[in-house]
């Protein structure tokens, strides 16, 4: 493969970026877009030069090596139906459902036809989850604490729970993945939702969610999630060890231990690069530093949607883990 010929699903922010980072690329060549909002698409597709295509089945019928699904969370399942039954691999913005199903249905198809996949958890490709990584190796998790607080996004369809799937799934989903990375799988969800959705026309979700997390290393933890303000406030993590406090966020590491208090810098435009470079890099043969294909992206939307479905029934909900390896089993059990 000369060059790697890409393909875009959905044409709205997330592809954009997509596409101005490949087409950075002097090996990638996007030589198609399509979007149920035609105009989406010509306006992307006229900005690298690429065709306009009507829809999926037309823009496989290009031939492209890879194609980009960057639709909304409701939208997820024809698209990626049709690109693994050509053979085509594939990379998917999080979160790859509203729901499990679909999420499940699509990773039992990526299994048996073997496609290719990543998915957009760019966060796994900072520098410092390393180096977080790293001084916790001997020292066990004792305590996590997951924060995403913003604002409403500007897309229409973000503040209603059947199309995004609710702020925990939709946002903080980037947050749980790192969790599940630095302190393991988690076991236990109880979440609680303020069950006052925002200000903004037609919204049904919860403005802010606090969830409370068993994990099966033994490690006890809270993530939160809120869109009340006008400002992206704060997005990481924060983790407990025995003489060891790490704060993980974007744009860097704070660590603090008997040494004192130092700061790593991370650059998250340079993490939005890499999802995307180790994705055409394994699609060209030449890399294989995927870091979330399609199947890890299920564990952390099984999380999230543990999270999401304890706050808006008030229970409990168990999820099994075979052991703490990095997967967490199909089980989700709940406690009434
Ligand atoms: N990884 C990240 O950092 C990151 C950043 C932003 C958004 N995202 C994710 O990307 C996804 C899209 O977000 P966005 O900000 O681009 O949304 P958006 O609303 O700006 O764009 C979505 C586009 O998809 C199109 N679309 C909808 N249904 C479609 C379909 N069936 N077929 C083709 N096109 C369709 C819409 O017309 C729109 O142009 C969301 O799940 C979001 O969470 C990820």
């Amino acid at each position: 493969m000369v060059s790697c010929r890409v393909g875009l699903v959905g044409a709205g922010g997330v592809a954009q970026r997509h596409a101005r980072v490949l087409s950075g690329f002097d090996d990638v060549e996007i030589v198609g877009v399509t979007d149920v909002v035609p105009e989406a698409a010509a306006a992307l597709a006229a900005r690298h030069d690429a065709r306009t295509f009507t829809d999926v089945a037309q823009l496989l019928a290009a031939g492209p090596d890879a194609v980009y699904v960057c639709v909304p969370p409701f939208a997820h399942g024809p698209a990626e139906e049709a690109v693994i039954d050509a053979g085509v691999p594939m990379f998917v913005e999080k979160p790859v459902a509203v729901d499990l199903g679909i999420a499940e249905r699509i990773a039992d198809l990526v299994a048996r036809r073997g496609v290719r996949t990543a998915v957009g958890h760019h966060w796994r490709y900072l520098s410092v989850l390393d180096t977080a990584r790293e001084l916790l190796a001997d020292r066990p998790v004792r305590m996590v604490s997951g924060a995403w607080l913003d604002k409403v996004p500007p897309v229409a369809w973000w503040s209603r729970r059947d199309r995004s799937g609710g702020p925990v799934v939709e946002q903080a989903a980037h947050v749980l993945d790192l969790i599940r990375v630095l302190a393991g799988e988690v076991t236990e969800v109880t979440a609680y939702g303020n069950g006052t959705p925002p200000p903004v026309d037609g919204a049904d979700i919860d403005s802010v969610t606090t969830a409370t997390l068993r994990f099966a290393r033994g490690a006890v933890g809270t993530l939160s999630a809120a869109c009340v303000l006008g400002w992206k406030h704060r997005a990481g993590l924060e983790i407990l060890a025995d003489g060891l406090a790490l704060s993980l966020g974007e744009d860097g590491l704070l660590i603090r231990d008997a040494d004192g208090e130092r700061h790593v810098p991370a650059d998250p435009e340079a993490a939005r690069v890499a999802v995307d470079r180790a994705f055409v890099d394994a699609v060209r043969g030449v890399g294989d530093d995927v870091r979330v294909p399609y199947a890890e992206a299920v564990k952390t939307q099984r999380l999230a949607l543990a999270v999401a479905d304890s706050a808006r029934g008030g229970r409990t909900i168990r999820l099994t883990t075979p052991a703490d390896s990095h997967a967490l089993d199909t089980g989700v059990t709940v406690d009434a």
